[in-house]
């Protein structure tokens, strides 16, 4: 049996504010786990997951919980048959997030953290402009709560470190969990 299929899976649970980097962030490490050969990686992503699985679902908060008790039975399926899962979902609510950690198999919060005012000028969509001029209600940061982790895992602040930083440091704590192998020596010449 190679190694890689005795490997544990695990749920690394990206959570901020809109533009705050979590789509980007997992991205760059769901290249960096492939590139240390794990073959099972699953990215479940909010603006991916909600034109699917959770296309019926707005944002009020009943929603939003929906959306996450919904991905985090998706991901709880995923972690613990071995597969190394990344969710990026804002997931503003505590109460949502601890039950997504009772749920997932090794369940790690990674507090993706910006002030808003990085992210209002960030504004990748353009949705901070249109919740601004007041017309989209509800918009996390602006006129909806967003309630910081307590005790995450590991934060990461976009706005001071890079990608490649923030990476290094997820990479970093997964190692010392065993999680994942350690970096492969750099080829020299
Ligand atoms: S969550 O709150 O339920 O976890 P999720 O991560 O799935 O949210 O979706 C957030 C994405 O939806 C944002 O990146 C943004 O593009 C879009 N969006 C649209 N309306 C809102 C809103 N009112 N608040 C936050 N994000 C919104």
């Amino acid at each position: 049996m190679r190694s890689e299929d005795r490997r544990e899976g695990f749920t690394l649970w990206f959570t901020g504010i809109p533009a705050s980097g979590k789509t980007t962030l997992s991205m760059a490490v769901e290249r960096e786990l492939r590139r240390r050969g794990l073959r099972f990686v699953q990215r479940l992503d909010g603006d991916i997951v909600r034109q699917d699985l959770t296309r019926d679902l707005g944002f009020s908060k009943e929603d939003r919980d929906e959306n996450i008790r919904r991905v985090a039975f998706v991901a709880s399926l995923l972690s613990k048959n071995g597969v190394a899962t990344l969710c990026a979902f804002v997931s503003p609510y505590r109460e949502a997030r601890r039950l997504a950690r009772e749920k997932c198999h090794n369940f790690i919060e990674v507090y993706v953290k910006c002030p808003v005012e990085v992210a209002i000028k960030r504004d990748p969509k353009g949705l901070y402009k249109k919740a601004l001029a007041g017309q989209i209600k509800n918009f996390t940061g602006i006129d909806d709560p967003y309630e910081e982790p307590e005790n995450p895992e590991i934060v990461v602040e976009t706005d001071k470190l890079s990608i490649e930083e923030c990476v290094e440091r997820i990479m970093s704590y997964l190692e010392q969990r065993g999680l994942v192998p350690p970096k492969p020596e750099e080829v020299s010449g």
